[in-house]
Order: structure tokens, then C-alpha cells, then sequence
């Protein structure tokens, strides 16, 4: 067993982190067209950003004034850092960092789960992120209702992962303090529950 954060920074010396970004593809593509929708300009960040390839997507949009991508794994921000020379890189624990300047959009894709009291990195996120009227925006696959998911802590053999519910993570949402929360499963084939996507405004 390992630390999600060792875990991961193995991941990208295989050159899994690869095919990670594409599985993750076409929910993070839904939780971008959501979060951005109807605005004009907006800051972001990326919580837990793995190689940066959401931060490099974003920051490239003309709407996006500023793109920043956060992880703990040094092996991800090395990698992020040499294939971007354009967008903000930070390594740190996400419970540990805040930035100089709140933004409009906090995005996590597969990263909340892998923390002791996801309910205290949200109440951080909410508290020292995001601009007033910003938007916090998370989709995680290993949840409750999702139950080919039940085996990844014994499969992927990391030490720290989290199960709750969908109304577990709206309800730390709400104690943190966000307002207008949404959630929605993206993605549903068969057994497969899709992404739990959740949302909520500052
Ligand atoms: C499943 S990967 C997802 C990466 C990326 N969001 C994506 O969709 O490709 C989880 C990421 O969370 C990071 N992570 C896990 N625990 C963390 C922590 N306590 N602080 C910062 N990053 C963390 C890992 O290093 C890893 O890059």
C-alpha cells in the first residue's frame, strides 16, 4: 500500500497518468462546458491538476484570464511544468497551498476521495479559492452508488481512499458554506454509475 501522492508519481514514471487523463476526458469535457458557461472571463484553477493537461486545455481558451494547476506529486508538476510554459504549476498538498489570488472556478477531477476529511479540504477550497459568486466543481468515479468502484482501494493498493455517498458530498458542500449545490452522474453504461459530478456556488 502507498500514500495516494507516492502512488500517483509512480503513475507517471509508467506513463500511466496518460491514459488517465483520457478515461477522465469526456466528464472533465462536461464539468468545463458547466463551470464556464455564460462567462465572459474567469480565472481557474485546477485542484489535484495530475500532468496539467486540464490546465493546458483551459489556458487555452480566450475566455480563461488565468490557469493554475495544483498536485502533491512532484513527478505530475515536473512533467506539467516541461509541457507548459504558459500556465501556473504549484506542488503542494492541496490542504497546505491557497493561492495569492481567489478565483472564479475551482475544478477537480478523481482527487477529493483521496483525502482524510474531504470535508475540511472543501471548507478550505470554499473558504481561501474561490471569489464570491465563484464556483466549485468536482467529479469522482469512486463513490456509494458506483459499484464497480468498490474494489479500487484493494486494486490500486493505496492507503487513503474515502467512500460516501452523493449526499454525503452535497452535504459537505453545504457546510462549507456553498450555495445553489448541484449534482448530476455523468456517463452511466450498465453497472457503471458514471462520474458524480457536484457543484455549488460561493
Ligand atoms: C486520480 S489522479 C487525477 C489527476 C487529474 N485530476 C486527472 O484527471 O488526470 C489524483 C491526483 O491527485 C493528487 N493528489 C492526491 N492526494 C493529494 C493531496 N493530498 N494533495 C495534492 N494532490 C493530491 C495525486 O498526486 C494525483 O495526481
Amino acid at each position: 500500500m502507498g500514500t495516494p501522492i507516492k502512488v500517483f508519481s509512480d503513475w507517471v514514471i509508467k506513463g500511466k497518468d496518460e491514459g488517465m487523463a483520457e478515461g477522465h476526458s469526456s466528464s472533465v469535457k462536461n464539468m468545463l462546458e458547466n463551470s464556464t458557461k455564460g462567462l465572459s472571463e474567469f480565472s481557474f484553477i485546477d485542484a489535484g491538476c495530475g500532468n496539467g493537461w486540464v490546465v493546458r486545455n483551459i489556458g487555452s481558451n480566450p475566455n480563461c484570464k488565468k490557469a493554475i494547476g495544483v498536485d502533491g506529486s512532484s513527478n505530475m508538476i515536473e512533467k506539467a511544468e516541461n509541457l507548459d510554459n504558459k500556465n501556473k504549476y504549484y506542488c503542494s498538498d492541496l490542504m497546505n497551498w491557497s493561492p495569492d489570488k481567489k478565483v472564479d472556478i475551482v475544478h477537480s477531477m478523481e482527487v477529493f476521495y483521496y483525502f482524510e476529511s474531504p470535508d475540511k479540504l472543501i471548507k478550505h477550497i470554499h473558504d481561501n479559492w474561490i471569489l464570491k459568486g465563484g464556483k466549485l466543481i468536482m467529479g469522482i468515479d469512486y463513490y456509494k452508488e458506483n459499484k464497480p468502484s468498490h474494489t479500487w482501494q484493494e486494486d490500486c493498493c493505496i492507503t487513503t481512499m474515502k467512500m460516501f455517498a452523493k449526499k454525503d458530498w452535497l452535504t459537505f458542500f453545504k457546510a462549507a458554506g456553498f450555495k445553489n449545490t448541484e449534482s448530476w452522474f455523468y456517463g452511466k453504461d450498465g453497472d457503471w454509475n458514471g462520474t458524480l459530478i457536484v457543484s455549488g456556488v460561493k
